[in-house]
C-alpha cells in the first residue's frame, strides 16, 4: 500500500479578511433595508457543525438525494468526462464527493482533488481524511471564497481537463445576480473543454419544502440562529438570539425559501465592530439566507448564458427532470 501523499492547505483568506469582510459585508446587509446577512458567515464551526446535523434530518431531502444520484451516477460521470483534476467549491466535509472519488480512482484518472471552502478547520479536517483514504491523491485544499478567488483555481495539467463540482444545491444560496456573477466568473477561470458538475435542488410541494427547513428537531432554527452568535463574537454585537423568532416561509414568486429572523419586541442592537447600531421594531425581519429552487429548463438556460453547454443531466425520477434533485454535466464551451 502506497504511503498517503501529505495534503496541501493554501490560505487565500488571512485571519483578518474574515472580520474585514464581514464587517463591509454587515454594514451593507443591515445598514439599510430590507435587512440581510449574507450566507457565508453561517459556518463558523458550530455553524458547520450544525449543517452537517442538518444533512441527517429526516425532513432535509437534497442530501441523501443527491448521495443516491451519485451512488448510481457517478462512474457515468467520469465517463462522460475526460478530466484528470476535480475541484469542488464550497466542498465542506467532501463526504459525497468520496462516490467522485471512487469512480474516478477506479478509472485510473484523478491526480488532484482541490477542495475550496472558507470554513478552514472542516477543511483541514477534510482534506487530512480525504489523503488518508486516497493515498495516492494530492489533495490541494484552498481557503477561499468562491465568490472571489476563482481566478486562484489551478491551471489545467498536460494531461487533462478539470472538472468543477459544486454539489448540494449551495448555488441556491445566491441570489440572481451573484449566480449570474458567480457563474461567469467561474467560465472565465476555466478553459474550453473544462467541466461543471452542478447539483440543484427542484421546484417541488410547498409542504415538503418548508419541512425540509423548518424541522421538528430545530436544528435548522439554531443554525440559522446562530448567524447572531457570529456577529456578537467577530464584531461584539449585542444581538439576544432568543428575541428573534424563526421565520423560514416558501417565496413562491422568486421560487426559495426565505429563512428569516423576526424580532418578537423594539430592540436596539449595537454592533460596534461595523460602527452600527440597528434599531428594530417589534415584528421586523433579517434575512439570513435563501435556498432558490430550480426548474430544469432554467438550469440549462443560466448555465448556456454563462458559456456552458449541459452534456447530461441526472436526478433521481425518471429520467425526464421529474425528480428532487438533478446533476448536470455542462461542458465550458
Ligand atoms: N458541498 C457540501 C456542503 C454544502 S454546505 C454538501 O453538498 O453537502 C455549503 C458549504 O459551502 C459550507 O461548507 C460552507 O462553508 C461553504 N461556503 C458557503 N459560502 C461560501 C463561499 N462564499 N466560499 C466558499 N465556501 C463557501
Ligand atoms: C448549503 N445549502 C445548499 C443549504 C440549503 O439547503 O440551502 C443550507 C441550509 N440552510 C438551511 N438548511 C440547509
Amino acid at each position: 500500500m502506497s504511503t498517503p501523499l501529505e495534503p496541501t492547505v493554501s490560505v487565500l483568506l488571512d485571519s483578518d479578511w474574515a472580520s474585514g469582510s464581514l464587517v463591509e459585508d454587515v454594514r451593507r446587509g443591515l445598514g439599510s433595508r430590507p435587512l440581510t446577512l449574507p450566507p457565508k458567515w453561517l459556518y463558523d464551526d458550530e455553524g458547520s457543525r450544525l449543517f452537517d446535523e442538518i444533512t441527517r434530518l429526516p425532513e432535509y431531502y437534497p442530501t441523501e438525494t443527491e448521495r443516491a444520484i451519485l451512488a448510481r451516477h457517478a462512474a457515468d460521470v467520469v465517463a462522460a468526462s475526460d478530466a484528470t483534476t476535480l475541484v469542488e467549491l464550497g466542498s465542506g466535509t467532501s463526504d459525497k464527493t468520496r462516490m467522485l472519488l471512487d469512480a474516478f480512482t477506479a478509472a485510473g484518472r484523478l491526480e488532484r482533488f482541490v477542495p475550496v471552502d472558507v470554513a478552514e478547520q472542516t477543511l483541514r479536517d477534510a482534506a487530512d481524511l480525504l489523503s488518508r483514504t486516497y493515498p495516492g491523491l494530492a489533495v490541494e485544499a484552498l481557503v477561499g471564497d468562491f465568490t472571489l478567488h476563482l481566478a486562484h483555481l489551478p491551471a489545467r495539467t498536460a494531461s487533462g481537463s478539470r472538472m468543477v463540482a459544486f454539489l448540494g444545491s449551495t448555488i441556491g444560496n445566491l441570489y440572481l445576480e451573484e449566480r449570474r456573477a458567480f457563474l461567469g466568473a467561474l467560465a472565465d477561470s476555466l478553459e474550453p473543454g473544462d467541466w461543471l458538475l452542478l447539483g440543484t435542488d427542484l421546484v417541488k410541494p410547498v409542504d415538503r419544502l418548508v419541512e425540509a427547513y423548518h424541522d421538528a428537531a430545530g436544528v435548522t432554527e439554531a443554525f440559522v440562529r446562530n448567524s447572531l452568535r457570529v456577529l456578537n463574537r467577530e464584531l461584539g454585537a449585542d444581538f439576544d438570539p432568543g428575541a428573534f423568532s424563526y421565520v423560514p416561509f416558501w417565496d413562491g414568486q422568486m421560487e426559495r425559501m426565505d429563512l428569516r429572523l423576526r424580532a418578537e419586541a423594539p430592540q436596539t442592537v449595537r454592533v460596534p465592530g461595523a460602527d452600527l447600531v440597528l434599531e428594530l421594531g417589534q415584528g421586523e425581519e433579517i434575512r439570513v439566507e435563501i435556498s432558490t429552487k430550480f426548474r430544469p429548463g432554467l438550469v440549462a438556460e443560466e448555465l448556456a448564458e454563462a458559456g456552458f453547454e449541459v452534456e447530461r443531466v441526472w436526478d433521481d425520477g425518471d429520467g425526464v427532470a421529474t425528480g428532487d434533485f438533478a446533476l448536470t454535466l455542462a461542458r465550458r464551451r
